[in-house]
């Protein structure tokens, strides 16, 4: 069947039970929440089994376009992948993240952009950055009827202002910064907070703290859930941070699938016989 196929037939199925953000939240300090990334249908399609929450996150500029940061990435460039990804969801819930410069002008920038996502993706939710400074748009997009997961800590569209990827919770002053970031975003009413490179102690107080679900990335075990960038965990990547664990080395399985099919073509071995259409009435 192909994967054309796969997935009209994946969509027109409807008795599947959607995840909600209600579903989310009551988690909390249960069963581990999975979420990893996905920027197009294909993919989505093959996590849409084995995950809760599936992120169509910036990483995007990074992961599939080459750009160095996340900064480049437009919110066009969001809608585009969220709608791919949108034909291969079934059951996971889908967040969809405000790119850089989307929404930090004011809560009615930010309205307008996530509008736009929902209505155009059929996204569940939209994903934003920034804790206690975005504490008015949080609130003024969840009493909207706009769900948000949260996003602290590390924040790759920082990296301009804070000078890099650095871990945050070393002082008491990061800590502190942290702490007024989660309550201020619980606070306005997100449902779930995305703790990106933060360390443990303060993850695990935090995860504690706060009544919402907490999603680890670098952020210990003690998070309520967990999120990869995909294809850092299925090693594509030569290069991740430490945080990343690499379920698979699918740079190495397509290198030697590429390398293979060069020798074939080179060789006249591919196309063979079977592989050929001979214009008899067979084929
Ligand atoms: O853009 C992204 O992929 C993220 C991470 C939390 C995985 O924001």
């Amino acid at each position: 069947m192909s994967s054309q196929s796969t997935l009209s037939q994946a969509s027109s199925i409807t008795h599947t039970r959607k995840t909600t953000t209600t579903h989310i939240r009551s988690r909390k300090g249960a069963e581990p929440i999975v979420c990893l990334t996905a920027y197009t249908a294909n993919m989505a399609e093959i996590l849409d089994p084995h995950v809760d929450v599936l992120l169509v996150g910036d990483s995007v500029g990074t992961v599939l376009h080459g750009h160095d940061s996340t900064i480049p990435v437009t919110l066009d460039a969001m809608i585009f992948h969220a709608q791919s990804v949108r034909r291969g969801v079934r059951k996971a819930l889908m967040v969809v993240d405000l790119p850089f410069g989307s929404y930090e002008a004011s809560p009615q920038q930010a309205y307008a952009n996530a509008a736009r996502v929902l209505k155009e993706t059929g996204a569940d939710a939209v994903k934003l950055e920034g804790g206690a400074t975005q504490r008015e748009t949080i609130r003024f997009l969840v009493e909207r009827g706009v769900p948000v997961m949260g996003h602290i800590g590390l924040r790759p569209q920082a990296v301009r202002e804070t000078g890099g990827y650095r871990i945050v919770g070393k002082t008491e002053e990061e800590c502190d910064a942290l702490r007024a970031d989660a309550d201020a975003v619980t606070k306005a009413g997100a449902f779930a907070l995305v703790l990106e490179g933060v360390v443990e102690p303060i993850a695990r107080e935090l995860t504690g703290r706060i009544d919402i679900p907490t999603i680890g990335i670098g952020g210990s075990p003690a998070c309520d859930g967990q999120i990869l960038v995909t294809e850092d965990l299925l090693g594509m990547f030569e290069r991740t941070p430490k945080f990343v664990r690499r379920f698979a080395n699918l740079r190495e399985t397509i290198d030697t699938a590429i390398s293979d099919y060069a020798k074939a073509v080179r060789g006249r071995t591919f196309p063979d016989h079977d592989e050929t259409y001979g214009g008899g009435n067979g084929d």
